[in-house]
């Protein structure tokens, strides 16, 4: 494997990008004007160059640290995490636990880096314990790119945790990514589904961590709200993938804004990625537990009320939520204790158990939960698995 530039100082974290990368406004289709001003999202252009050097951004934040730059691999022995979304909420609480824990070394796979760097340093991460990898979930090339240079890296990998996600419940109209498809349905589902897929190859038949304990691990947070065998899952718009024919319209290049094929609603559309989520894990448990040796799980981590995901609700529900949570159904968690709960499904040996959707009772103790009928549906399970490989590439 070629070598790889990239800058370090002695307990300095990492920044891992394309060196030529290009921040540049990729427009994301959507059908009116405001819609298309939120839909120009930053993101990377696929870049010709090899081998991968530190990306601006990663500059100006690491010049302090030092300029001095190291040709060869990573040296990171530890057990590594690759956590999506690492840049706030949920994701960064649980980078942060696991980093703390000195057991973990922690790749931070955002879409920006500045904004992950300095939240890793603002939320007292230790030098040293994570590195800042781009990837925007939204783009298929991000996400190959992603991994590319991950690979490229030369870091260990024991455990993937697909966590970021993306929450439009006011948006009137969809926003569809460079690829054809909804935005939230590219980025919670596909994107997930691409990069779990692709990197199991680097989790299979990997032995239980001699620090942790722990399986290899590939972790997708699932949600409440995408179960309807629930009281918080039957608020409407309830989550349905009905029979999928949106998604299946997509495969012939024509864009789609619901999975089930009706009409835009950017509320459902996040529960009906959830639910692909958690299908998404139990198929993977179906197909390749025993194959590989690769622990699959989902979560609910309780109602994290005042992380980002809710930044494009109305100001009004964002000030109410929180204590609507905290006092009436006293299902909030906070972001710290919900970090601790993925950190503890990623590196828990009594977690090691495959298939499940892991959730914790009011003593914060961890129990299999039961999912929704839809969730539980293997033939469905296998539509959407035959479906989002081929709209990501996958299938052969
Ligand atoms: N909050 C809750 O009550 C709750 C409950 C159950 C489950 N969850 C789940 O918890 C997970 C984390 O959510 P959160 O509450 O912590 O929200 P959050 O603070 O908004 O975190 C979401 C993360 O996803 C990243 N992200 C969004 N779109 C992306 C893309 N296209 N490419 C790469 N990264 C992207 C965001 O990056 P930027 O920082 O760049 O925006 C951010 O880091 C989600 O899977 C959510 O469904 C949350």
């Amino acid at each position: 494997m070629q070598a790889l530039n990239f800058q370090a100082a002695a307990g300095a974290s990492h920044s891992f990008g394309c060196g030529r990368r290009q921040l540049s406004h990729v427009r994301l289709h959507s059908h009116n004007s405001t819609q298309r001003q939120q839909a120009e999202l930053r993101s990377a252009k696929p870049c010709p160059c090899r081998p991968q050097r530190l990306a601006p951004q990663a500059t100006s934040t690491m010049e302090a640290l030092t300029s001095s730059k190291i040709t060869h691999k990573s040296t990171v022995t530890k057990p590594t995490v690759i956590i999506t979304g690492a840049s706030s909420g949920l994701g960064l609480s649980a980078a942060r636990a696991l980093a703390q824990s000195g057991d973990w070394h922690v790749v931070m796979a955002c879409r920006d880096f500045s904004k992950a760097e300095s939240a890793a340093r603002s939320s007292g991460m230790p030098k040293g314990s994570y590195t800042v990898m781009h990837c925007d979930l939204a783009s298929m090339t991000s996400v190959r790119q992603f991994v590319d240079n991950f690979r490229a890296s030369g870091l260990p990998l024991d455990a993937v945790v697909c966590n970021a996600a993306t929450y439009l419940p006011t948006a009137k109209e969809p926003t569809f990514t460079a690829d054809g498809f909804e935005l939230s349905t590219a980025a919670n589902h596909l994107g997930h589904f691409l990069l779990s897929n692709l990197l199991l190859e680097d989790l299979k038949d990997k032995k239980k961590s001699k620090v942790t304990g722990a399986s290899p691990r590939i972790i997708i947070v699932g949600s409440i709200t995408g179960n309807t065998n629930t009281v918080a899952g039957n608020v409407p718009p309830k989550a349905n993938l009905g029979d999928m024919r949106g998604l299946a319209t997509t495969l012939n290049g024509m864009e789609s804004a619901m999975i089930d094929g009706g009409k835009f609603d950017g509320a459902k559309a996040y529960k009906d990625s959830k639910v692909c989520n958690m299908l998404t894990v139990r198929e993977f448990h179906r197909r390749y537990h025993d194959s590989t040796g690769v622990t699959f799980a989902s979560l609910y981590p309780g109602c994290i009320a005042d992380t980002g995901l809710f930044r494009n609700h109305v100001k009004l529900f964002r000030t109410l939520f929180p204590p609507f949570q905290k006092y009436i159904t006293k299902g909030y968690v906070s972001q710290e204790d919900a970090g601790r709960r993925l950190a503890q499904v990623v590196t828990d040996p009594k977690l090691d158990q495959s298939g499940v959707y892991w959730s914790w009772n009011n003593q914060s103790e961890s129990f299999e939960n039961e999912v929704s009928e839809e969730v539980s549906d293997g033939v469905k399970g296998q539509k959407l698995w035959d479906l989002s490989e081929k709209l990501v590439g996958l299938a052969h």
